[in-house]
């Protein structure tokens, strides 16, 4: 069992069109500290990340970080399991050889009995190829907006973006993960 304490920096720096899929009833599970530090995860997801599990404990999730995935995603996901509400989104997430795998993950927090929270759970499935279709434009606008002009940038197309397709941003994911959606 090696213990290598993975960092961002052991991350890929160039990125390839490599893509992996799950199947269709694999689900990728971790546990993070409420730093994002990774306690746990299970086998798939070591076999997606392409890391040993055992070096994949202690390192930051941001590891398999894509840099295709948008600042402003993980911002509104932080933004609400911090208030212990639930997440659900599409996330493109980087492999250790630079390839990328697509998931639709689910982010909850852990309480303890005061309501504390003192983990955030995350299980993931594939999503439905229609919904990455769909969101990965919107994903590099997003990414644009925000090397133009950050975060800022990037909220504000997001929320032109649900206001002009009548919609907000769980009723899009829902309505994706369904395998609906324009
Ligand atoms: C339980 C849990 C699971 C997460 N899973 C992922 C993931 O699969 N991929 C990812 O890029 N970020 C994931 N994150 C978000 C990361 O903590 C981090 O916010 C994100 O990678 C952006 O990192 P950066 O702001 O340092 O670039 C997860 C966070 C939590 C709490």
């Amino acid at each position: 069992m090696s213990m290598k304490n993975l960092s961002k920096s052991d991350a890929p720096k160039n990125v390839t069109r490599n893509e992996k899929k799950l199947n269709d009833n694999d689900f990728i599970v971790s546990k993070t500290d409420t730093k994002g530090k990774i306690i746990y995860c299970n086998e798939i997801f070591s076999k997606m990340a392409g890391y040993d599990a055992s070096d994949l404990i202690g390192a930051n999730h941001n590891l398999i970080r894509h840099p295709d995935m948008p600042r402003i995603a993980f911002k509104v996901a932080w933004d609400l399991i911090q208030k212990d509400k639930e997440f659900f989104g599409f996330v493109k997430n980087l492999s250790s050889d630079g390839g990328f795998y697509w998931v639709f993950t689910y982010i909850t927090a852990d309480t303890d009995s005061n309501g504390k929270i003192i983990s955030y759970t995350s299980v993931r499935r594939k999503p439905p190829q229609s919904a990455i279709d769909a969101i990965a434009p919107v994903y590099k606008l997003l990414v644009d907006a925000e090397k133009r002009g950050g975060m800022d940038a990037s909220a504000k197309l997001l929320g032109e973006f649900l206001a002009e397709n009548k919609t907000t941003y769980e009723e899009l994911v829902f309505t994706l993960q369904k395998g609906g959606g324009n």
